[in-house]
Order: C-alpha cells, then sequence, then structure tokens
C-alpha cells in the first residue's frame, strides 16, 4: 500500500538543472538544416522510426537546450481546411552538448505514424486507405541539407537533476520514449566531468526485438560502464520458461535489483517517457510493490483501495507523481 511522502523530507527531492524554453515561439519558428536521418531501428520492423539530426547554428536555439526537453517542428502546407499546420513536439535526443560536441546539432527519433484510416468524429465517412501522419512522415522523407522550420525548448522537468551524483536513476522507457535517456545517458557517462558513478537502470519496452532503437549505442555503454545497466523488455516475445515477457511494469514486478534494491533507495529518481498511459502500470505496480510512496502522491479517497483495483479514471485524477518521479507521455 502507498503512503505518502513525509513533508520533512525536502532533501530527497532533486534540484533539476534551469532550461530556456520558448526561446523560439511556435508563431515564430526559425530555420535549421537537416545534417543526417537514418533508420535507428535493431532489425528489420514494421515501424519506421530514424534518427535525425538538426544543425541550428545562429538561431537562438544554438546551445540553448538540455537532454530531456523537446523541440517543435512545423510541417509546411496546409490542413485541410486551409489553415498551417500546427507545430507538433519532438523529445531530443542529442546530449546536451549536441551531437557536434557544441550545442549546434540536435536530434530527435522520430517514428512515421502510419495506421489504417479510421474515421476520428461521428461525422466523418468511412474511407479506405492510410492515414499518414503529416509531420512524421515529413521528418522521416528529410534529406541532409533540407531546411526544416523549428521551435522550442520545451519542457522544464523532464531534466536531469544539477548533481546527478547525489541520486540513482530508473528510465523507463517505450518506443520513441527512449528518446530523452539517449541524451541522459550522454550527459551522465559522457560528460566533459567524466563518467557520473550513480547507479543508472534503463528499462525499454518494444513489440519486437528488431523493434529496439539505438540498441548497439545502449549495449556498448554497459559494456563500458559498470553502473549503467540496459534491460529490454519485448512484449511479443517470450521468456525461457514460456510466458510472455509483458509491458515494463511486469518488468519490474519481476526484477527484484530494480523495486527491492533501486527503488527503495532515499537517493533513487525515476523518469517515465513513451506512450500514454504506461504510468498507469507503472504506478500500480509501484503501490503495489509497497515502494509508490515517494514517487507517488495518491488522493486520500484512494488510500484505502488496494492498487490493483484502481480504475483507469481513479489514477488518472488522483495518483499524481512527486518530484521524484518525472513523466514525460504522449
Ligand atoms: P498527425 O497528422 O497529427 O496525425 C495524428 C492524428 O491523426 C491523431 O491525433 C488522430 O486525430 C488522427 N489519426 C490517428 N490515427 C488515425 C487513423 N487510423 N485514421 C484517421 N485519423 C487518425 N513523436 C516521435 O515520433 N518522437 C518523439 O520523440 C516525440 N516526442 C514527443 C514529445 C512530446 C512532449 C509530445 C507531446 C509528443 C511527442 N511526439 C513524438 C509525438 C509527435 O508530437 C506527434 O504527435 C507524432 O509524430 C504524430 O504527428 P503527425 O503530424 O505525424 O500525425
Ligand atoms: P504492444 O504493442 O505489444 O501492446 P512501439 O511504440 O514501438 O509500438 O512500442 C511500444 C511498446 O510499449 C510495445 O512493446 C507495446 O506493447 C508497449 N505498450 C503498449 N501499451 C503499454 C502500456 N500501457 N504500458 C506499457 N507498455 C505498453
Amino acid at each position: 500500500m502507498t503512503s505518502r511522502q513525509p513533508i520533512d523530507e525536502p532533501s530527497l527531492d532533486p534540484e533539476l538543472v534551469e532550461v530556456d524554453m520558448h526561446l523560439v515561439p511556435p508563431t515564430q519558428p526559425v530555420t535549421g538544416i537537416v545534417t543526417s536521418n537514418e533508420i535507428c531501428l535493431r532489425g528489420k520492423s514494421a515501424s519506421f522510426v530514424r534518427h535525425v539530426c538538426v544543425d541550428v547554428s545562429g538561431t537562438p536555439l544554438q546551445g540553448a537546450f538540455h537532454a530531456g526537453q523537446s523541440f517543435g517542428i512545423v510541417p509546411p502546407g496546409l490542413t485541410e481546411h486551409g489553415k498551417p499546420h500546427k507545430v507538433r513536439l519532438y523529445s531530443i535526443a542529442s546530449p546536451t552538448v549536441g551531437e557536434d560536441g557544441e550545442g549546434r546539432i540536435l536530434s530527435t527519433t522520430c517514428k512515421r505514424l502510419i495506421d489504417e484510416h479510421s474515421p476520428q468524429a461521428s461525422s466523418e465517412e468511412a474511407t479506405r486507405g492510410l492515414h499518414l501522419g503529416v509531420c512524421s512522415n515529413y521528418v522521416c522523407d528529410l534529406a541532409p541539407g533540407d531546411e526544416i522550420r523549428i521551435t522550442g525548448p520545451a519542457g522544464k522537468r523532464f531534466v536531469l537533476p544539477k548533481a546527478p551524483e547525489r541520486h540513482d536513476f530508473l528510465f523507463l522507457a517505450t518506443g520513441t520514449g527512449i528518446a530523452p535517456f539517449r541524451g541522459m545517458v550522454k550527459d551522465l557517462l559522457e560528460g566533459p566531468d567524466g563518467p557520473c558513478k550513480s547507479d543508472i537502470h534503463l528499462v525499454m519496452g518494444a513489440p519486437y526485438t528488431s523493434d529496439l532503437l539505438y540498441d548497439g549505442f545502449f549495449r556498448e555503454t554497459a559494456d563500458r560502464h559498470p553502473n549503467f545497466h540496459y534491460h529490454t523488455v519485448i512484449s511479443r516475445e517470450f521468456l525461457p520458461d514460456g510466458r510472455p515477457q509483458g509491458y515494463i511494469h511486469h518488468y519490474l514486478d519481476r526484477e527484484i535489483r530494480l523495486h527491492g534494491d533501486l527503488l527503495t533507495r532515499d537517493r533513487a529518481l525515476v523518469y517515465i517517457c513513451g506512450l500514454a498511459g504506461m504510468q498507469t502500470g507503472v504506478f500500480q505496480a509501484m503501490a503495489k510493490l509497497g515502494i509508490g510512496g515517494p514517487y507517488l502522491k495518491v488522493h486520500e479517497e484512494l488510500a484505502g483501495v488496494a492498487p490493483e483495483d484502481w480504475e483507469l479514471a481513479d489514477i488518472k485524477r488522483r495518483v499524481r507523481p512527486t518530484h521524484r518521479c518525472m513523466l514525460e507521455v504522449y
């Protein structure tokens, strides 16, 4: 059962790095230049996910973004109603120093939104064919040298603490939710002050092994740094005993290293990024394991209800992450 975090323990809360926001507003995007655009999946997959690098030299974004923040992309053209397309946000996948080490090139991890078309409103007629997301497909089609309209940076809460060595980290990702963790892991382990010695666990959820993103980078980093641990949870593949691997919260449930050791430490921080809704299972698992207190504020109305009986609507309204739990889902 969860308990509230005692209010007389403020020292456990992280002091997050201070970041700039909205230096370039969505109404006045600036121009970046694409420098590379490459598939970043581990193998042949039904999805298409690309690592896209953008040179922001000479714009207010140069040197002004942090790992964990997002930036905006404004796709060209007009909507079916004749209005300019709205800005879409993409997580920054590069470290704070950028891909180039000088804050000039930022990157993201863009997944093509492709689905069979289905009516989105009762007034809309059913048509056959594919629904292709406007911005994600535009970004994935870009070639080196192409111009792109960008805004940002956005977000101030999903960033690393000022003193990372005072904390240990559990990073939980699904799909492109891995993007900010690529930048954060680089900040923590490849920064100018030398590698951070804290324990860092990254748990990545993907449908198939072939869908893993930046898998080579994370494996090599784990080989080089004994304090960095890379765990994968492949939802449509099986454990050696034939059980499904499940979702990341099932992994949390199974892995004593994560819940019994890491999360019970006063210095641990949890970062969750990816599919909207992924926090539900994680919150329930943490509460069920009796380790949710430092990471979750549970409304009094739910305090007497067993976490496995929490309804989705209850979790949305009555369970909030604390300062030790950063959440970015979309
Ligand atoms: P759109 O053209 O906007 O299409 C999506 C819309 O189409 C849906 O809202 C829905 O109304 C409609 N639709 C969906 N399915 C169907 C269907 N079957 N038939 C008919 N209509 C349908 N994305 C990434 O890839 N990488 C990231 O790092 C990333 N980071 C993000 C960070 C934040 C903070 C946020 C908020 C979002 C992030 N996103 C990221 C998501 C991204 O902003 C876009 O939402 C995503 O790329 C889809 O945009 P799109 O223009 O391609 O799709
Ligand atoms: P599945 O698709 O098997 O249901 P991607 O973005 O590449 O599709 O990967 C998202 C991963 O997150 C998949 O493994 C997907 O599983 C899994 N997933 C889907 N819903 C949830 C959820 N509510 N909580 C955690 N993981 C989820």
